[in-house]
Formats: C-alpha cells, sequence, structure tokens
C-alpha cells in the first residue's frame, strides 16, 4: 500500500468494507494543497479497486474538514500556470469514482473544502460543521464546483446569497436547503456514516454503481434524457446474477447472497 503523509486510510465496519480517508494536516486546517490532493485522489482510486470496499468516507478533524484550497500555494500563481497544471482537477478524480464516495464533515468546510464536500455522493454533517465558499473575500470565486453544485440542489438564490456573500452557514442550515442530508452529534458522526455505509455496502456492489451512475445523470441531462438514462439501466440490472438473485431470495422468502456479478 502506497504511504501518504497528509491522509490517513482505514477500513471499518463489522465486515471491514468501509474504506475510511481522512484528510490530516492539522497545522493548516486541511487546506487542499497539490500533495493533500494527489494523496486523497489516490487513495480514493486504490480503494475503488479494492473488491473488499463497498463504499468510501472521506473525512477530516474535528476542527476542519477542509479550509479549502491552500491559499499560500496559490498566492503566486498564474493563469497560464492553472490552465497548464490544472488546480485542484485531482478532485474531479473523485467525482468519477463508481462506488459511493460519502463526505463526514466536522468544523470547517470552506471554499474548496465544501466543494469537495458536495462532489461527493452524500453529506453527512456533524452539528458543529460550517460550511460556505468565502472565495470573494480573498478575490477570487468558487473553482471547484462551489457556483454549479449549490446552484443546482438548493436553487438560484441560496445559491447567489452564499458565492456572493462569502458567509458561513451552519450544519443545520445546510441541512435546511438539502446539501446535506443528515445532522449528527459531533462525537457520534464517524460512527454514524460507517453505519450508512455498511447498509449500502450490503447491497450488490454492482447494482449500487448502476444506482449511482444514474442518479448522477439527473445533474447532467434534461428530464426526458435521464429518465431514458434510468429505464436503460434498470433494464440492464436484468443482465445481472445480483438482479435474479435479489428478487428470488425475496421470493423465497431469504436475504439475498449477493455477487456482485
Ligand atoms: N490555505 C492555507 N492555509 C490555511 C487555510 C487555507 N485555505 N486555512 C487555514 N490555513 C492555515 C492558517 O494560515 C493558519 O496557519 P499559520 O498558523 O501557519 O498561519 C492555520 O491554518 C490555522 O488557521 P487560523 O489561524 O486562521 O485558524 P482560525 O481558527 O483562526 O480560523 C478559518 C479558521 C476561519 C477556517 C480560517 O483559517 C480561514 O478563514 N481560512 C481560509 C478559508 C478560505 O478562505 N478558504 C477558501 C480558499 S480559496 C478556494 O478554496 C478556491 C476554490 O474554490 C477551489
Amino acid at each position: 500500500t502506497a504511504s501518504f503523509e497528509m491522509i490517513k486510510t482505514e477500513k471499518k465496519g463489522a465486515k471491514q468494507n468501509v474504506a475510511v480517508v481522512t484528510l490530516n494536516r492539522p497545522k493548516a486546517l486541511n487546506a487542499l494543497c497539490k500533495q493533500l490532493v494527489v494523496e486523497l485522489s489516490q487513495a480514493v482510486e486504490d480503494f475503488s479497486k479494492d473488491d473488499s470496499v463497498g463504499a468510501i468516507i472521506i473525512t477530516g478533524s474535528d476542527k476542519a474538514f477542509a479550509a479549502g484550497a491552500d491559499i499560500k500555494e496559490m498566492l503566486n500563481k498564474t493563469y497560464s500556470g492553472n490552465f497548464k497544471d490544472g488546480l485542484l482537477v485531482e478532485l474531479e478524480k473523485i467525482k468519477k469514482c463508481k462506488k459511493p464516495v460519502v463526505a463526514a464533515v466536522n468544523g470547517y468546510a470552506l471554499g474548496g473544502g465544501c466543494e469537495l464536500a458536495m462532489l461527493c455522493d452524500i453529506i453527512y454533517a456533524g452539528d458543529k460543521a460550517k460550511f460556505g465558499q468565502p472565495e470573494v473575500t480573498i478575490g477570487t470565486i468558487p473553482g471547484a464546483g462551489g457556483t454549479q453544485r449549490i446552484a443546482r440542489s438548493c436553487g438560484k438564490s441560496k445559491a447567489m446569497e452564499i458565492c456572493l456573500t462569502g458567509n458561513q452557514f451552519t450544519a443545520q442550515e445546510a441541512e435546511q436547503m438539502g446539501l446535506v442530508s443528515k445532522v449528527i452529534p459531533a462525537d457520534q458522526l464517524l460512527d454514524e456514516t460507517v453505519k450508512l455505509c455498511e447498509k449500502i455496502a450490503s447491497h450488490s456492489p454492482l447494482i449500487i454503481s448502476m444506482c449511482k451512475e444514474s442518479v448522477n445523470v439527473a445533474f447532467e441531462s434534461t428530464l426526458e434524457q435521464g429518465l431514458r438514462f434510468e429505464q436503460r439501466a434498470f433494464y440492464a440490472t436484468f443482465a445481472t446474477e445480483d438482479r435474479k438473485e435479489g428478487m428470488g431470495a425475496f421470493v423465497e422468502k431469504r436475504s439475498p447472497n449477493f455477487k456482485n456479478n
């Protein structure tokens, strides 16, 4: 296994089928410097290839999920440099992961940190978590999906207010606006997120990735195109062993034994 400096990786859950990637750069509140995002996307890629893993959690510390892109590292960057190196493009690799990726957010999720959480499939937040897109306060704008993903999941007015003010908002507000699916007492956040992932991992991994792919199409297509994609994917599940096993087990009143096939 690769050795990482700015993240920690482990497996959790009764069946050790939930991968946890913990951002671990406490001195900078997990600011997303190049090395950290390279390690993070490498870890997600490694776990996505590991058949024993059914879902992946990304989390940080009690104080910070991630306080954004690394401002010290960005200070002297240029347009052409960004264009060539692709600032924060590694984060997009996480979006492409076929397995469910869940953000467990305690503390600050600001700027690129908020965007990292939003490119995950589900966000669970600790009750002290703080979200925000403060880029305008430092003379730039969100650059890893903030303007687009908040607009799509919370509507125009919320997206404008968050991105144009740079104000922080609480976990409870994030839940109300549909950005976060659950708020949990901070000290129970990771355990509850592992439970969520164990539930997901109890289903067929193959079917789960087909389902994830289909939900994601909702953000990238018209309703008509999305419905057609979903219908085809639904029909396609009938080409799998796990579909036969799942329905067979129901009819025979037993629990299914999925084979990821
Ligand atoms: N980049 C680099 N270093 C950061 C950082 C960041 N985004 N956020 C915090 N740090 C560092 C601080 O510089 C400080 O280090 P030093 O002690 O060496 O100076 C250390 O982390 C602790 O931070 P603070 O002393 O500021 O801690 P605090 O508790 O007083 O404040 C905070 C916490 C409100 C999160 C504050 O750190 C803060 O405002 N951070 C910046 C948030 C921000 O603007 N993020 C957006 C970045 S731009 C972006 O993300 C672009 C994009 O969309 C892709």
